[in-house]
């Protein structure tokens, strides 16, 4: 691939500014692996925890129009039991960040703690699991607490740490900024929007937990107006996620400020070409607009007015 395509992202070097999104192909090592093998500028785990975690019973992912409705819960086999997993992914040479959840802000720190020495080179906080209760979401609509678990991570890890936010809060980029004053050196705007549906012949929810979270197309205004948001928030890096299928979704993104995308819903429609057809289509436009770095791009659409 083009250097064009070379970025970072608080320090780290990706070859091209696509990267796995959380929760999809990111529980083993070998999976993440093919992920880089199909052209990921870097990977993001699956979300893991201080505990392992079965997640509920199904079903626990349906298609709807224009996307996916999950409800998995978080399943997980605890971070003591994911170092493996990590090492492993390491030796495909791109970044690894490794998705933490937790109950408590001294979970996500401990968590946090052992992923950074099993070789994690950035923890992506995930304040916003929207089926969860007692945490996730939870925590990520709460100015004090997203604040708060962000410091205790940096207490006690030297690695880069990026935040995901929910959708689902009525002003995001001040859950951004309280994030960036709290030490976050990177905000991935957007994990899933709280949704459900219904099967009408047995008027019964279709989810076995009834309401998840809609990822796929028919976020994509959403993420990108989430995105729009948060960069003229904050003074870090913004990753975008949410409906990126198409190398058109990818500049609309970095238009509205991301730095870099994330894909998860796309891999289930399209396979793993999606990454190199993203990065292929990137680097094309970044070149037919006559910019000599995908870094140029980035934000162009707030200053067009
Ligand atoms: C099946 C599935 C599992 C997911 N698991 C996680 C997870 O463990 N942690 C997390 O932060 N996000 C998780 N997500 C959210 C995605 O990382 C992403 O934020 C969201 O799906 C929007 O992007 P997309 O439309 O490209 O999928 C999951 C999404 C799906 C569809």
């Amino acid at each position: 691939m083009s250097g064009r395509l070379v970025t970072e992202i608080a320090g780290l070097k990706l070859a091209n500014p696509t990267m796995l999104a959380a929760g999809i192909l990111g529980l083993t090592g070998s999976s993440l692996r093919s992920v880089v093998e199909a052209g990921a500028g870097a990977v993001v785990t699956k979300s893991v925890g201080l505990k392992p975690r079965e997640g509920y019973p199904n079903p626990t992912v349906v298609q709807v129009e224009c996307g996916l409705l999950n409800a998995i819960g978080l399943p997980n086999p605890g971070i003591h039991h994911f170092g493996e997993e990590i090492r492993e992914a390491k030796e495909a040479g791109v970044p690894i960040i490794v998705s933490v959840y937790g109950f408590s802000s001294g979970d996500f720190a401990e968590v946090a703690k052992v992923a950074a020495g099993a070789g994690a080179d950035a923890l992506e906080l995930n304040v916003s699991c929207p089926h969860v209760e007692e945490m996730g979401a939870e925590i990520g609509s709460d100015l004090d607490l997203v604040a708060e678990v962000v410091r205790e991570v940096k207490k006690k890890v030297g690695k880069p740490v990026f935040v995901k936010l929910t959708p689902n809060v009525a002003n995001i980029a001040e859950i951004a900024r309280a994030a960036v004053e709290a030490g976050a050196d990177a905000i991935v705007a957007i994990n899933t929007v709280r949704a459900m549906a219904i099967e009408i012949e047995t008027a019964r929810p279709l989810l076995a937990n009834r309401i998840g979270g809609l990822s796929g197309p028919a976020i994509k205004p959403i993420a990108v107006r989430c995105v729009y948001e948060v960069y003229r928030e904050v003074d870090v890096p913004v990753i975008g996620c949410g409906g990126i299928t198409t190398w058109r979704d990818a500049a609309e993104f970095m238009l509205a400020g991301a730095s870099a995308v994330q894909i998860g819903t796309a891999i289930a429609f399209k396979g793993l070409g999606v990454f190199k057809s993203v990065a292929r289509g990137i680097d094309a436009y970044v070149k037919k607009k006559g910019f000599g770095n995908v870094k140029e791009i980035v934000g162009l659409a707030h200053k067009s007015f």
